[in-house]
């Protein structure tokens, strides 16, 4: 699946774009299962706003209580001061999380499909757990900018090797908000941890206070169907979408088996629905 210089890249660089990686077709089947779950889902149930800063986050239960769900999240603006939403719901929908992979048949079939699976194994991932799951659809005009982090800080392991999957579901540029990487940022140690504390709230452990070097920062353009696989130590982020156009992907997250998944993450499973592998 990956040719050694690709491999090696990968280890270098701390990520790997795999251009061509799933078929149009595949990539519009994901569009259309999300865009009739978007339809059937009331937005008159949802007791959150998704943002992608931490303080609006930490008394976020909806949030918290998504590992083992498919739940929407909005745009931060996507509420006007009464409470009623700015624009229609298929427009103001951030993403959705974090289960599709288990829950939904498109999902699973898509996750689990043999392409992933060698993908997965040619990085050192052969029978991993599949934990998280999320559709994000970077909406026109105002999609969030998703700020600098690592996903390890979400989804932390002992050792901290995971393992992020990029699936670009339409043409990600610097219009339409693609990913930013530091290149090689990977090696810079993990800076922080986002967990569930005792208290059951969201709270930030701060490893190290250095801002990240965003000048090393470099856009990640590819096309639709492409895979950008990236290390969970990486350090990435997305500028917001100002553009007219779309910019929908989907991400799936892979933990080694034997690693130890603390309880304190703050995605956990019930014991009826434990994490599966492939
Ligand atoms: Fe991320």
């Amino acid at each position: 699946m990956l040719t050694p210089e690709q491999l090696a890249d990968y280890n270098e660089r701390g990520f790997l774009v795999l251009e061509g990686f799933a078929g149009h077709d595949a990539c519009d089947q994901l569009r259309n299962r999300a865009e009739e779950m978007v339809q059937e889902f009331d937005p008159a149930e949802v007791v959150s706003i998704f943002s992608t800063r931490e303080q609006n986050r930490l008394t976020d239960d909806y949030f918290m209580h998504s590992g083992d769900k498919i739940r929407f999240f909005f745009e931060e603006n996507a509420f006007l001061a009464d409470g009623q939403l700015r624009f229609e719901k298929e427009k103001s929908i951030n993403k959705i999380g974090h289960a599709l992979h288990d829950l939904d048949p498109v999902f699973d079939n898509f996750s689990r499909s043999q392409n992933v699976r060698d993908v997965a194994a040619a990085i050192g991932f052969a029978n991993p757990l599949l934990v998280q799951s999320m559709y994000i659809f970077k909406q026109p005009n105002i999609g969030g900018e998703v700020a600098c982090h690592q996903d390890s800080t979400f989804i932390y392991t002992e050792p901290t090797e995971i393992a992020g999957l990029w699936f670009a579901l339409e043409d990600a540029t610097v219009e339409n908000g693609c990913l930013w990487a530091i290149p090689g940022g990977h090696r810079r140690g993990l800076k922080s941890r986002w967990l569930h504390s005792p208290a059951d709230r969201m709270e930030f452990q701060v490893f190290d206070n250095e801002p990240w070097p965003e000048e090393e920062l470099v856009p990640v353009e590819v096309s639709k169907g492409s895979l950008i696989l990236l290390h969970g130590l990486l350090p990435h982020r997305s500028l917001e979408n100002r553009s007219d156009r779309s910019r929908h992907a989907y991400t799936l997250h892979l933990i080694p088996a034997e690693a130890n998944y603390p309880l304190d993450n703050w995605l956990q499973r019930p014991a009826t629905m434990p994490f599966r592998t492939f």
